[in-house]
């Protein structure tokens, strides 16, 4: 296997400055993932791993070393491939679903498509997503109709209605109990070893991440250790 690893981040460091104090947030963070794989972050409150997903998502400018997602530098983007980037290459999955509680479920969906730019729509693909989820029933109601495990599918649904070859979950069985944490996780199991998504995940549950991942990445103060 000589093919480049999907995300590639090297000596990635990040401050925050706050006024006069520095924050830093990475420290020096290297991490190889590749395509098709379901890797955990796992690590105390504090520790960086946001910030991690942030900027490997573009959604965020590190201070020093290079990611690379993709095959694209993404130091070396413009702000229109940043963007285009932030459609299309990367789903974002949050802890609080962050969906628009004024707009149906599907509604919450095809937004994603309008942003990225609804003349490359895929109906097709939008169809296998909500079956895959198993959301087709619940597609007319807004949010507070829907079970946590429900809006969360419904994000997901999101995050990858325009096919992005990576999805990142940020802690996103954080807001749930067991039962609907468990078909989060089974979910999420599934997109990897049925449709072959890379999936990175963080979570602060290690039976999370030994139930549906394949590799485990500690992070401690803003190092992976
Ligand atoms: N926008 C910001 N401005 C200043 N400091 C920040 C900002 N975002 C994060 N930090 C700081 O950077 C460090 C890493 O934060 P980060 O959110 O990446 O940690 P985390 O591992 O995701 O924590 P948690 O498990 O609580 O979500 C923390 O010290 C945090 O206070
Ligand atoms: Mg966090």
């Amino acid at each position: 296997m000589s093919e480049e690893p999907i995300i590639k981040v090297q000596n990635l460091r990040k401050v925050y400055r706050l006024g006069t104090v520095d924050v830093s947030a990475l420290r020096g963070v290297s991490l190889e993932v590749d395509a098709g794989e379901f890797v955990a972050v796992l690590g105390p409150s504090g520790s960086g791993k946001s910030t991690l997903f942030h900027i490997i998502g573009a959604m965020l400018a590190p201070s020093g070393g290079t990611v690379r997602v993709d095959g694209l530098e993404l130091g070396q983007l413009r702000e229109a491939e940043r963007s285009h980037m932030r459609k299309r290459t990367v789903g974002f999955v949050f802890q609080r679903f962050n969906l628009l509680p004024t707009l149906t479920a599907e509604e919450n969906i095809r937004i994603a498509q309008h942003i990225a730019g609804k003349a490359d729509a895929d109906e097709d693909h939008f169809q296998r997503i909500i079956q895959f989820l198993g959301i087709a029933h619940r597609l007319r109601h807004k949010p507070f109709a829907l079970s946590g495990g429900e809006q969360q599918r419904i994000a997901i649904a999101r995050a990858l209605v325009n096919k992005p070859p990576i999805l990142l979950a940020d802690e996103p069985t954080g807001n749930l109990d067991s039962e609907n944490s468990l078909a989060v996780l089974d979910t999420l199991k599934n997109l990897n070893q049925e449709l072959n998504q890379t999936v990175l995940m963080i979570t602060h549950n290690p039976d999370a991440a030994a139930y549906c991942t394949q590799r485990v990445v500690r992070m401690k103060d803003g190092r992976i250790v």
